[in-house]
């Protein structure tokens, strides 16, 4: 696993957090501006799963790169899909709200995803990359897979990449 983080004090708390669950040599740490990181990494992919959970603004940016760096089957997730309930808010016309608006959004009509929010905490936006162009011709209902904790999801996302 790569993970990216800008701030170094936060890094070494993350390797401290890997050590102690004995899974230090699996994780790949590498300490930087995750927009400047990015693009040599694609060079690594295409990657099976892509978390996203940086500063909000630049979650657009972030999705794009993960769709193009995500293979068949794969899942990009996102944290604060809800951006704390602002999302919902038509005042807020902020960067950072703006910008889980334009991420939601991105996920929710690319053809080639299948995709949810999870209504858990602060949502969690989670999406498969289909491994075929065309929908079954008994399109799953993913509304139906979902139950309500991260277990149930697990079971759902599963199901999911196997239909598609
Ligand atoms: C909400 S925290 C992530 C928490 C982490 N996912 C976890 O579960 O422990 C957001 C992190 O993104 C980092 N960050 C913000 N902007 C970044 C950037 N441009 N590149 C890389 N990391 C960034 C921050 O330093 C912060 O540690």
């Amino acid at each position: 696993m790569i993970t990216i983080e800008l701030n170094p004090e936060h890094a070494q708390v993350a390797a401290n957090n890997f050590r102690l669950a004995g899974l230090a040599e699996r994780v790949d740490i590498r300490v930087g501006d995750a927009h400047q990181l990015l693009p040599e990494l694609s060079t690594e992919g295409p990657f099976d799963f892509i978390f996203i959970d940086a500063e909000k603004e630049g979650c657009p940016a972030y999705l794009e790169w993960a769709l193009e760096n995500l293979q068949p089957g794969g899942i990009v997730a996102g944290h604060n899909a809800f951006g704390h309930g602002d999302i919902v808010d038509t005042g807020d016309t902020r960067e950072r709200t703006e910008a889980l608006r334009v991420f939601n959004r991105r996920l929710a009509e690319d053809p080639q995803m299948v995709s949810l929010i999870f209504p858990a905490g602060d949502g969690r936006a989670l999406a498969v990359r289909r491994r075929q162009e065309q929908c079954p011709s008994s399109p799953l209902q993913i509304k139906d897979l979902i139950y309500s904790d991260w277990i149930s999801i697990s079971t759902a996302l599963t199901t999911v990449r196997r239909r598609y």
